[in-house]
């Protein structure tokens, strides 16, 4: 469902931040991103939304070259890509209601957006989907009331609600404790496995990526240093990817 070839960003047009790198991931695959700091996870991640536009290469979503499609094609395809950022990315006065219900504007016109018009059948959308996240007790709770773990419960819960064919996750779990990783890590898993939905995911804790992801990439210095499952990342190799 995701095919990407030779693709490089340079910011600076010297340092390469992702360095000539071909991935082909299938529909339905769950794939962590490791690698250190600065090895290029969120400009890959980035690249793919196209929030950073790539120096060289191509990049199809479903046989489509994403840099190729016109304005009203990628407005169509962005709202096929969910994203979760680590700082939650929700409007913090608003409740969990409205901040799921954003993951709908993709959707609409740009006046019903502005009037924050939604129909009966996107507010079932959005309740369902914090069920989901189990959460539908906060559902009229602000947004800063909440623990970082139920806001990233709401921030998936929102990226549910944009019914979404590939989530990006740019480590979601890394301002969380270990259990509350494991439970947001839970949530994926079960995205994943019931929707069938493509997820990549930048993950810092190995140990996270080697329990949930069925395949695993690392990175080094913005070139691909393994692909493979977990079982196959050795401790020499895990040495070599983060020396
Ligand atoms: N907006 C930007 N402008 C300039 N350089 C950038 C920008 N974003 C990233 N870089 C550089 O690109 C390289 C890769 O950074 P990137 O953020 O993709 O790494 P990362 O693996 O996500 O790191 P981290 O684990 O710290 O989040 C780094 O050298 C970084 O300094
Ligand atoms: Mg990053």
């Amino acid at each position: 469902m995701l095919r990407i070839e030779n693709l490089s960003v340079s910011y600076d047009g010297k340092e390469m931040a992702v360095d000539d790198i071909s991935l082909d991931i299938k529909k339905g695959e769950f794939v962590g991103i490791i690698g250190s700091s600065g090895s290029g996870k969120s400009s890959l991640l980035k690249t793919i939304n196209l929030l950073v536009i790539p120096t060289k290469g191509h990049i199809y979503i479903e046989e489509k070259e994403i840099t190729k499609l016109k304005k009203s094609e990628l407005r169509f395809l962005r709202r096929k890509i969910g994203f979760v950022f680590q700082d939650y990315n929700l409007i913090e006065r608003s409740s969990v209601l409205n901040n799921v219900l954003i993951g709908r504007l993709g959707y609409k016109s740009s006046l019903k957006s502005f009037l924050g018009i939604f129909t009966q059948s996107e507010y079932s959308k959005a309740v369902k989907a914090l069920e989901q996240v189990g959460l539908e007790e906060k559902i009229f709770d602000r947004a800063y009331q909440l623990s970082g773990g139920q806001k990233q419960r709401v921030a998936i819960a929102k990226t549910l609600c944009q019914e979404p064919k590939l989530i990006l996750a740019d480590e979601p779990v890394s301002s969380l404790d270990i259990n509350i990783s494991q439970n947001i890590m839970e949530y994926f898993k079960k995205i994943n496995e019931k929707k069938n939905i493509t997820i990549l995911i930048n993950l810092h804790d190995v140990n996270l990526a080697k329990k949930y992801c069925d395949r695993i990439v690392a990175l080094k210095k913005g070139k691909v240093v393994f692909d493979g499952s977990a079982g196959e990342l050795s401790e020499t190799k895990l040495k070599e990817i983060y020396v």
